[in-house]
């Protein structure tokens, strides 16, 4: 039995996080730390889980984390993690990391986009990204996990088929992308409160969200050239979920048979994520709950236009379920283990 732990257990991705371990046959949820006076029940702050798990969640203390846990989940807000990862690393703690701060490999692209300069940088080349369908190999060798962000897992789940297959222009690619609110985090902000939200419709950030980066790095990576994505976010007034439509000009004449098979190989092997039959778009309510990323295909080919969805559950293929499949392959279970 692993002993697992999660730092950032109050805020949304925590809490998903508890729900999925505490069905895992293979782990025990040992340790639960957010910022608390008081240590204080865990089915007392989420009143769901009644019944269901006997642990505290406690005011985060290091050598007590060290202590008490195998692994451990940082479900933390950027520039917080790389202040605990280091004592972690020297404990002996495996790490998966939900936040921002070891997925870019660049400091300085980091310090552009996230307006504070790495404080770890001797650690940042022990992460793997940990997009399992990209770098299985890499994350069951791996202790240290960089989990994806939420935007970045539809976008680049999306994209890379047409673009390792040398069917995609890897210039003018445009990502229409749209979050429930959860995806902000459990934060008190006008722009997120209920009036602002309910019965609206808004884009933020178009063109500086510190996702952009993520996505850029991603798809260079697997192009082996510069690749610079157009990235508009939305907020949509639901709780989670996300929904990308995006814009690739093929630069090889193809047909839309073609184009659908090339995503079907692609993802043939993988159960998590689901090409949609021709003709079919996926919708939010066929992810939302699950681990799954839905991807649909509309194809012009008159035009060499193709219009790609990708849509998942920000808290889980988007975080908290990927983090989960993640420890699964890094610890040798089998990969839908607690996420069916
Ligand atoms: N929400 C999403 O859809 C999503 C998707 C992918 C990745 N992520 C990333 O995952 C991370 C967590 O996101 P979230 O949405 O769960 O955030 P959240 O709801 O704001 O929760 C953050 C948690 O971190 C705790 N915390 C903050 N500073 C701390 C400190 N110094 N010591 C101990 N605990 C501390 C908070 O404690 P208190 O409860 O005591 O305030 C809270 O429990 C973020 O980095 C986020 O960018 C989120």
């Amino acid at each position: 039995m692993i002993k697992v732990g999660i730092v950032g257990a109050r805020g949304y991705t925590g809490e998903e996080l508890i729900k999925l371990l505490i069905n895992h046959p293979g782990v025990r949820l040992t340790y639960l730390a957010a910022t608390l006076q008081k240590a204080t029940p865990i089915d007392e702050i989420f009143p769901h889980l009644k019944g269901l798990i006997d642990l505290k969640c406690e005011n985060f203390d290091m050598a007590r984390a060290a202590q008490k846990c195998d692994l451990v989940f940082l479900a933390l807000p950027h520039t917080v993690s790389m202040e605990v990862v280091p004592k972690f690393i020297k404990k002996n703690v495996r790490i998966i990391d939900l936040s921002a701060d070891y997925r870019l490999k660049n400091f300085s692209t980091y310090k552009e986009w996230y307006h504070k300069a790495h404080k770890d940088k001797a650690n940042l080349k022990k992460f793997v990204y940990g997009l399992p369908e990209l770098y299985r190999e890499k994350i069951a060798r791996s202790d240290f996990i960089a989990n994806p962000g939420c935007y970045p897992t539809a976008a680049i789940l999306g994209i890379v088929p047409a673009l390792v297959s040398g069917l995609a222009d890897k210039d003018g690619i445009i990502i229409d992308a749209k979050s429930g609110v959860s995806g902000a985090g459990k934060k008190v902000e006008l722009g997120y409160i209920y009036p602002e939200v309910n019965e609206n419709f808004k884009g933020y950030k178009f063109n500086v969200h510190q996702h952009s980066p993520e996505i850029n790095q991603e798809l260079s990576k697997v192009s082996v050239s510069k690749v610079n994505v157009t990235f508009c976010p939305h907020l949509l007034p639901v709780n989670r979920g996300i929904y990308e439509t995006i814009y690739i000009k093929l630069k090889k004449a193809a047909d839309a048979e073609t184009v659908m098979d090339v995503y079907r190989k692609f993802y043939k092997l993988e159960f998590f994520v689901r090409v949609s039959r021709s003709g079919r778009l996926p919708e939010l309510k066929d992810v939302v709950g699950t681990n799954f990323c839905d991807i649909g295909l509309s194809y012009d080919a008159a035009r060499s236009q193709l219009i790609v969805v990708s849509v998942i559950d920000n808290l889980l293929k988007g975080a908290s379920g990927q983090a989960v499949q993640n420890m699964n392959i890094m610890c040798g279970f089998d990969e839908k283990t607690a996420l069916l």
